[in-house]
């Protein structure tokens, strides 16, 4: 039984005042909610801040990039062991913002993934097509590809230490999402993939979110497909409401 993650990715918003703000009013929201994992995923500076104040709530913290290298001359760079010792339980890798305006490849996502398990933390590893790949009919094929170009390579996957997040690069930020159809074709498709590069245990238990304009309106439908286990959520994980609603909405 996968037990269903909803995970904020607050992206460049937030610093350690509002951070602590908007952790203690989801914080405060969630009394009585159980039966459903949260994950906040504030800017480096916040994490201290934010760690401090989830102590008295169900809420884990993860970081939202973290450094192919474990230590050494790398200017502007922080660590996996670094984001471990500030609290953090999870750390997202391969964003597709970080693929597109960071010019991140495959080969730095292993590196990152290994370096994250090192630690002791889980991985988050997103992936996803861009629109014209979608329209060109190929967006299975770059799922596969994505997908297939990094799991295998990694020293462990199970699913415990890594959780994928399926998010189609033309539904971020957009306000379009994917419908749930469309969305559940490539969970099937990711979970399959899983399976045939390990095993169907392994795949049966490994959890894949989805992320691309995820709202309270729309996380139920999407959530209540039988591959999708959760949602990683930008812009409406800035909103206690938002967030909060979308939690309500996946119980
Ligand atoms: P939005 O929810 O703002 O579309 O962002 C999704 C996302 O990129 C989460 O990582």
């Amino acid at each position: 039984m996968r037990k269903t993650l909803i995970a904020g990715n607050w992206k460049l918003n937030k610093g350690p005042k509002e951070s602590v703000k908007l952790v203690r009013s989801i914080g405060m929201g969630l009394h009585g909610v159980d039966g459903c994992e949260v994950l906040v995923c504030p800017p480096y500076v916040s994490l201290p801040a934010v760690n401090e104040i989830i102590n008295g709530f169900p809420i884990a913290l993860g970081a939202q990039n973290c450094a192919d290298h474990c230590d050494g001359a790398y200017t502007g760079e922080i660590s996996a062991e670094m984001l471990s010792e500030v609290g953090c339980k999870y750390v997202i890798v391969a964003h597709s913002e970080r693929r597109e305006h960071y010019q991140e490849t495959d080969a730095s996502f292993i590196d990152k993934i290994n370096l994250v398990h090192a630690a002791g933390m889980r991985a988050i590893f997103c992936y996803g097509e861009k629109i014209e790949d979608r329209r060109a009919g190929r967006a299975e094929e770059i799922v596969r590809t994505q997908l297939q170009a990094v799991l295998p390579q990694l020293d462990s996957f199970t699913p415990e230490n890594t959780v994928l997040a399926y998010e189609p690069v033309w539904a971020i930020g957009t306000g379009e999402t994917a419908t749930p159809e469309m969305a559940q074709d490539i969970h099937n498709l990711s979970r399959n993939l899983v399976a045939g590069m390990f095993d169907s245990n392994i795949a049966e238990a490994t959890r894949i979110l989805y992320g691309g304009s995820m709202k309270p309106s729309n996380a139920k439908e999407l959530i209540a497909c039988a591959d999708i286990d959760g949602g990683l959520v930008g812009g409406a994980s800035l909103d206690s409401d938002n967030f909060l609603g979308i939690i309500k909405a996946a119980l």
